[in-house]
């Protein structure tokens, strides 16, 4: 490897060619292997990506090696403490966390949007009551493309912004309303005179019957879940909205494709399987059994919420969300023995072999679940909130696609192993 260059060579030819290397501000460089097919005739194969940078980005930042995470230049854990989630998701979007005019302007915008167009409580009701609540947001978000046409136009920057706003004043009204929905209580509209976390609980918790006000330990809380989640770089559910958004589809749909992707319980569904997981496990004295089985080849348990494809080190999340969930419980008065549960398996499979050598570690969705279910969500309504806090991400990152001047249409190529060419006999001779 050269300066800024990288060769390859093929060993049964002798041929040989360059390719320029990339280096971004921080972590690997990256072969520019954009010519690679042109010039030698070959693909790369990397299922799963494992070596792969499908971008540049200016927007978060890991190192996980080091446990690091930053959104645009600020750690994880300084957000957590010193910032809100809307300012957080200002940042996400335009670059640097906002100043007093700024976040009042951009409070304003947010709030602006909040309601959604009230035949969208007619749609809900094409839902059966006992749908998943991911399986309804990705219906009514894909939907909201059939409602705001006037935001639709992706190359004017203002109605791309408009989009954005929509999304992320919305995403909650709508998570809200998919709660509601599945128990049977009325909608709650939003109420603009709260700040967005208050909001948000105030929808999804407060009914008709009687007032409704949540401790500031609790908004605190839900704020602090919400910025851990706003964003993750080149995940899964962030790579499909920018794939889907390569082929210049509307916003609200990539978004909705964006949470289908995250329903999966490799990646956001992780939540709900954690404490479903905790539950069957029951007791301390059964956890030797559950590590053997997620241990067993054979098996296809996993340890739910343990392991990352990036983090070789503990998830900063993890880490701030665990130290979260005693203040949180004591707060709400909560005594719950999953927490328990869950500190004696992460203590216990930490001290394993198995995990050890993999590097394998809690990851953000193992201790989210227990704060969530201690303020009254039901374990349906988990990936809901992962979705609500990651759409500012999702929506930062396709925007930073579509300004980018040379982005082109996502397409990877493939290895092809079915059969040659075949004659298509006729029904009565195959
Ligand atoms: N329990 C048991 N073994 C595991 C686990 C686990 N949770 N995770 C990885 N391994 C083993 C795996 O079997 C493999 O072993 P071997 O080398 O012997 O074949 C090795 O560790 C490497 O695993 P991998 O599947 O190649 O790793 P990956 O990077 O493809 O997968 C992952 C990452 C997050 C999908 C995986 O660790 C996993 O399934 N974890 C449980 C689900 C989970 O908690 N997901 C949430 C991820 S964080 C939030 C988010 O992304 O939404």
């Amino acid at each position: 490897m050269g300066n800024n260059t990288f060769t390859l060579r093929n060993d049964q030819t002798g041929e040989s060619w360059s390719f320029p290397v990339v280096s971004g501000t921080q972590g690997p460089p990256a072969i520019d292997i954009r010519s690679l097919f042109a010039k030698t005739g070959h693909l790369t194969l990397d299922p799963g990506f494992t070596s792969t940078a499908s971008c540049r980005s200016a927007i978060t930042f890991i190192d996980g090696e080091r446990g690091v995470l930053r959104y645009r230049g600020y750690d994880i854990r300084e957000l957590a403490e010193r910032a809100g989630f809307l300012e957080v998701a200002f940042a996400l979007l335009y670059g640097d966390l906002p100043d007093l005019g700024q976040k009042r302007e951009f409070e304003k915008n947010i709030i602006y949007h909040t309601l959604v167009h009230e035949q969208i409580h007619t749609f809900f009701r094409g839902f059966r009551r006992d749908a998943h609540p991911m399986a309804v947001m990705c219906g009514v978000v894909g939907a909201l493309s059939a409602f705001y046409h006037d935001s639709l136009d992706i190359w004017d920057p203002r109605q791309r912004e408009i989009s954005a706003h929509r999304l992320i004043a919305k995403i909650p009204t709508l998570a809200a309303m998919s709660l509601k929905y599945m128990r049977g209580q009325p909608f709650i509209y939003p109420r603009n005179d709260l700040g967005y976390a208050e909001n948000f609980l105030h929808m999804c918790f407060a009914t008709p019957a009687e007032p409704y006000r949540p401790s500031a330990a609790l908004v605190r809380a839900m704020d602090k879940i919400l910025i851990l989640h706003a964003d993750h770089e080149q995940n899964a559910s962030t790579s499909t909205v920018r794939l889907a958004g390569s082929s210049h589809a509307n916003p609200f749909a990539c978004i909705a494709s964006g949470i289908a992707s995250l329903w999966g319980p490799a990646h956001g569904g992780a939540n709900q399987a954690v404490l479903e997981m905790l539950e069957q496990i029951g007791h301390k004295d059964n956890i030797p059994r559950f590590l053997e089985k997620a241990k067993a080849k054979d098996d296809p348990f996993r340890l739910m919420g343990f392991g990352h494809r990036v983090y070789k080190n503990y998830d900063p999340r993890a880490a701030v969300l665990k130290s979260s969930c005693d203040a949180v419980l004591d707060e709400l008065g909560v005594d719950d023995p999953m927490l328990e549960l869950a500190r004696e398996l992460e203590r216990i499979a930490l001290e394993d072999d198995y995990f050890i050598s993999r590097q394998l570690f809690p990851n953000v969705d193992f201790y989210s679940g227990i704060i969530l279910r201690a303020m009254g969500f039901p374990v349906e309504m988990f990936t809901v909130l992962f979705a609500v806090a990651r759409t500012v991400g999702w929506i930062s990152q396709w925007k930073e696609m579509i300004e980018e001047p040379d982005h082109r249409i996502g397409r990877p190529r493939q290895v092809y192993t079915g059969s040659g060419y075949r004659s298509v006999l006729p029904l009565a001779r195959r």
